[in-house]
């Protein structure tokens, strides 16, 4: 029988503990501590050592989640992991994640919609669980942005850091878990926000750590994720039969404090009710919620019961919402010793190893131009 809804039942999260800061930042591009703060909010990001991959963060934060969950691994019959950061175009990311906790069945793949992709993929896992095709999911967002981005590029390389976080979703027939979503894309607005280096438009040119080059109309981005964000979140809202007043506490993605200002504002709920965490961690893309997420509960902001709205918005254009229902219980079942391995760099250091990795081979914009998109541009004859 399908269930009626699906429950968060525990988290985990695997952030790395490197840490860049806005000064740190000022030794490598022309910027300064008081613009990031002001302008976006941010004032330091964490940093993934250069062995760690996008499925070794998830797969910590994955067992965290499940030993929270004080369950059985052999438990999970989906895994659906959001990220535009895969180890490898193929396979999914997910898989290598399904592969490391030792399951030998159920579903595994990756869901990519960016900073937007943790929402678009509870949402997947949660339409799977409620026709009854799995019983209990891993849903995880992992980002390492910082192997794509473009370090010397100011406007970019100040707002983005890496992270993971993880979450148990359940089949239940109780009242709880994700009670409304909306989904949504600008897809006319694409061109405002791709990153150029990666993919089958340039061919076999994509090496580890190759150039990137940004397209980025940050004005733009800003008035579309405040539309997105808001719109959707009025939706769920009304979808709901709830007001704001409803609202215990708004998690939304955090790309710049400015916006999540905006939306609150919008919405009509004040910045009392709303969780922050861009100034610790800057943009994760799809791993801001779920971390944030985590440290709402960690801290005490998630109460039993609590009805928690979660707009994010990132490049596609996409934007949506989630309302989200706790239930009962919202601390852990167990502790966790998941930890993830000591890295004997700092953060900065590590940053410009991946600077030196890029100027070995001759930095290089060639290539990554061309047309905005490839389904615009001429074909290429012969
Ligand atoms: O998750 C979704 C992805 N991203 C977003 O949602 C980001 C949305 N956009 C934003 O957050 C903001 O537009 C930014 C933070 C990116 C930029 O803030 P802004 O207030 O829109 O600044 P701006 O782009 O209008 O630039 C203002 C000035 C420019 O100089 P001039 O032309 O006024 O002399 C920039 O060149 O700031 C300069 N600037 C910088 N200065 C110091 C741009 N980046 C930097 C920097 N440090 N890192």
């Amino acid at each position: 029988m399908a269930a009626y809804h699906a429950k968060l039942s525990a988290f985990g999260s695997s952030v790395p503990k490197k840490i860049v800061n806005n000064f740190d930042l000022e030794k490598i591009v022309d910027t300064s501590d008081e613009w990031i703060r002001t302008r976006t909010g941010i004032r330091q990001r964490h940093i993934a050592s250069p062995g760690e991959f996008t499925s070794h963060i998830g797969l910590k934060a994955a067992q965290a989640a499940i030993q929270h969950a004080g369950i059985d691994a052999q438990s999970i019959d989906l895994i659906v992991l959001a990220t535009s950061t895969p180890d490898n175009t193929f396979p999914a990311s997910a898989v290598a994640i399904q592969a490391g906790l030792g399951i030998h069945h159920g579903a595994a793949f990756d869901v990519q919609a960016v900073c937007s992709g943790f929402i678009f993929a509870l949402s997947t896992a949660d339409s799977f669980l409620r026709t009854g095709a799995f019983k209990r999911a891993l849903v995880i967002g992992a980002e390492l942005f910082s192997r794509l981005l473009d370090w010397e590029d100011r406007t970019t390389a100040v707002l983005f850091g890496d992270g993971c976080a993880a979450v148990v979703l359940q089949a239940t027939d109780r009242d709880e878990g994700i009670v409304a979503d909306k989904l949504g894309c600008y897809a006319d607005a694409r061109g405002i926000l791709r990153v150029r280096g990666y993919g089958t438009t340039y061919g076999n040119r994509g090496v580890s750590f190759g150039d990137t080059l940004w397209d980025f109309d940050g004005q733009e981005i800003f008035k579309r994720a405040v539309h997105g964000m808001s719109e959707s979140s009025a939706h769920v809202l009304a979808k709901a039969g709830v007001t704001a007043d409803a609202v215990d506490l708004v998690v939304p993605h955090q790309a710049n404090l400015r916006i999540i200002e905006f939306v609150a504002k919008r919405a009509g709920i004040p910045m009392e009710r709303v969780f922050v965490t861009v100034h610790k961690y800057g943009n994760m893309s799809a791993a801001t919620v779920p971390v944030a997420l985590v440290d709402a509960i960690e801290e005490g902001r998630v109460t039993p019961g609590a009805l928690i709205l979660t707009p994010a918005f990132g490049a596609g254009l996409t934007w949506c919402s989630h309302l989200i229902r706790f239930g009962e219980r919202v601390t852990p079942l167990a502790t966790t010793d998941v930890e993830l391995p000591p890295c004997g760099k700092t953060a900065l250091e590590m940053v410009n190893a991946f600077r030196a990795i890029k100027d070995s081979r001759g930095r290089s914009a060639a290539g990554l131009a061309g047309p905005v998109f490839p389904e615009s541009g001429a074909r290429a004859s012969g």
